[in-house]
């Protein structure tokens, strides 16, 4: 669990968050930055690297370990409090809110600026990378590949997806991002896990849904982990997020991902409602998707 870095943010100043982007710096490099590289990557004197160690220490913020060196890295809320800090002199962010969700490999929190966006922090590669570690503690460093990096992937791939898909799909609107973290609108509605449609609404949300998976798929996208987790319904229609593994059309396997997120979608839908979603021939949905005929399950 990683807590919400937001409150921390007021008490740090400027060379705090240059030992912390030094650290960032040598992190690229080793998994634990030896205290000796820190004036450099930081650019502050050794005096001050070593009252801004135990600041961010103190904080949380780093993680230090003697191994034949003394060695620092960032925590995740170390990672976060650098792209907090970016988004705020940005202007992007005025204000951090509660949590809107914890998802498998992302934390998610309400923040503001002139209207509600949500931010959220990517966590992939967060245990894995733990689990790899430990069985590479005596290799060399070169092997490293460190979940900063992981996870910044993730949220440059998300992102940009965002970007191709908006607003021709209906997703959030992408705001901002940095490092392991992107801003985006943040959506009205309810999970759609966790709705209870009423019977004469069912098929019209279905429809809806798998209207946005032909949409993307026409621009060039699939989402490659539909479910009923990732995708919100309001009174207005409905929004598929969490993109971060959407693969384009042309991929190889483009084809069959689309099979599976159309499954699951009718499967969730058959489990939950079954009188009114009866046998439904997903591979004719699936096919009328990838044709750009969908229009709904009754034309099927
Ligand atoms: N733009 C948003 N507006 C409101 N809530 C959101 C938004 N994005 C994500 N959430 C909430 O955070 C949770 C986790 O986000 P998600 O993108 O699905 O990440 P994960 O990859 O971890 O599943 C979602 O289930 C949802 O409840
Ligand atoms: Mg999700």
């Amino acid at each position: 669990m990683v807590s919400n870095v937001a409150p921390v943010l007021a008490e740090l100043e400027a060379e705090d968050f240059h030992l912390l982007s030094g650290i960032e710096q040598g992190m690229r490099f080793s998994e634990w930055v030896d205290r000796e590289e820190l004036p450099e990557y930081s650019r502050l004197t050794a005096e001050d690297v070593d009252y801004r160690l135990d600041r961010c220490e103190d904080r949380e913020l780093i993680e230090r370990k003697t191994i034949q060196y003394e060695g620092f890295r960032l925590t995740f809320e170390g990672y976060d409090a650098l792209a907090l800090h970016t988004f705020a002199e940005r202007d992007t962010i005025e204000e951090v809110g509660s949590s809107l969700g914890v998802g498998k490999e992302s934390d998610v929190y309400e923040v503001r600026s002139y209207k509600p966006l949500a931010l959220k922090y990517h966590r992939e590669g967060y245990t894995n990378f733990r689990e790899v570690m430990r069985e590479r503690e005596y290799t060399a460093d070169r092997d490293h590949v460190s979940w900063l990096y992981t996870a910044r992937k993730a949220a440059e791939r998300e992102y940009a997806v965002l970007e191709a898909l908006y607003p021709g799909v209906r997703v959030p609107r992408p705001v901002d991002h940095n490092r392991h973290a992107i801003v985006m609108e943040r959506m009205d509605g309810v999970e759609l896990s966790q709705t209870k449609l009423e019977s004469q609404q069912v098929r019209p949300v279905l429809d809806l849904i798998l209207q946005e998976v032909q949409n993307a798929y026409e621009a060039g996208y699939v989402h490659a982990d539909m479910s009923e987790y990732n995708v919100f319904v309001a009174e207005d229609g409905v929004t598929v997020f969490d993109w971060p593994q959407a693969v384009e059309t042309e991929h190889e396997n483009a084809r069959e991902l689309l099979g599976r997120d159309v499954e699951n979608v009718l499967g969730y839908f058959q489990r939950k409602y079954p009188n009114a979603v009866e046998d439904v021939d997903k591979t004719a949905v699936a096919t009328a998707i990838a044709d750009g005929h969908f229009e709904s399950i009754d034309a099927i």
